[in-house]
């Protein structure tokens, strides 16, 4: 059985008061958010608009938490400059929106960010198999991306399953670590078997921006991410 990284809580943005953001972040990350999780929607690639590289710089002197920026753009290499200068910690792109995924990924790197390619909910895991030497992120989507507050998929966690068997036996051959994040309809009352199917890292929006207090929900997930670690273990996974 492999023990899991520790748990990183990534809050998305999406479901923040956009008339407040910079109060948002603040209070997330006291309230114990690890990342921030930062959409940013084209009207092209996904059905909706939100915001850009200027909103990040905006929210960067804010926070020293890592900003996870998570492009639903097309086409995807004009913005990865545009948003390491803007303090992105972390860049990941749909490889179907890229035309040589391989290219951006050393792009992103180039410009001194941390890589991670998104897999929607339909897209293969094969899209890593080259590339996993420029990976430090892969996240899975487990709704269809465009829109907070939609239901968990439930197949997310076979997929889960067999992305954390290929990440775990890239690192058994000696490769570098890469973190394994899951977006879409994470809540208190999933997030224990997200975490028993191998996931690190837990994007939520609307369960923690939709309640009062941030700290109690973002306590509540660590609760449910400490059941996984259990079940995981009964389980001899
Ligand atoms: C969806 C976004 C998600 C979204 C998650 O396209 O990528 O990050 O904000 O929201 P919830 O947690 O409400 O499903
Ligand atoms: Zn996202």
């Amino acid at each position: 059985m492999t023990e899991l990284p520790p748990a990183r809580i990534a809050p998305s943005l999406l479901s923040a008061d956009f008339a407040r953001l910079g109060e948002e972040v603040t209070q997330v990350v006291a309230a114990g958010a690890d990342w921030i999780h930062f959409d940013v929607m084209d009207n092209h690639f996904v059905p909706n608009l939100t915001m850009g590289p200027m909103v990040c710089a905006a929210l960067r002197p804010h926070t020293q938490a890592p900003i996870d920026v998570h492009l639903m753009v097309e086409p995807v290499d004009a913005l990865v400059p545009a948003f390491a200068k803007a303090g992105a910690n972390i860049i990941s792109f749909h490889p179907e929106a890229s035309r040589h995924v391989d290219r951006t990924l050393a792009l992103i790197r180039d410009h001194g960010c941390q890589a991670g390619l998104v897999f929607n909910p339909a897209t293969p895991l094969d899209w890593m198999d080259h590339v996993l030497q420029r990976l430090d992120l892969v996240l899975l989507m487990s709704v269809n991306p465009g829109f907070g507050g939609q239901s968990f998929i439930p197949h997310t966690l076979a997929k889960l399953h067999e992305a954390r068997a290929r990440i775990d036996r890239w690192q058994e051959q000696g490769g570098q670590a890469i973190a394994l994040e899951v977006d879409g309809g994470v809540k208190t009352d999933n997030i224990a078997a997200i975490r028993a199917a191998g996931a690190d890292a837990f994007v939520a929006g609307s369960a923690i921006f939709g309640q009062p207090d941030y700290a109690r929900v973002i306590a509540g997930l660590r609760q449910g991410i400490a059941q996984g670690d259990q079940q995981r273990q009964a389980s001899g996974n």
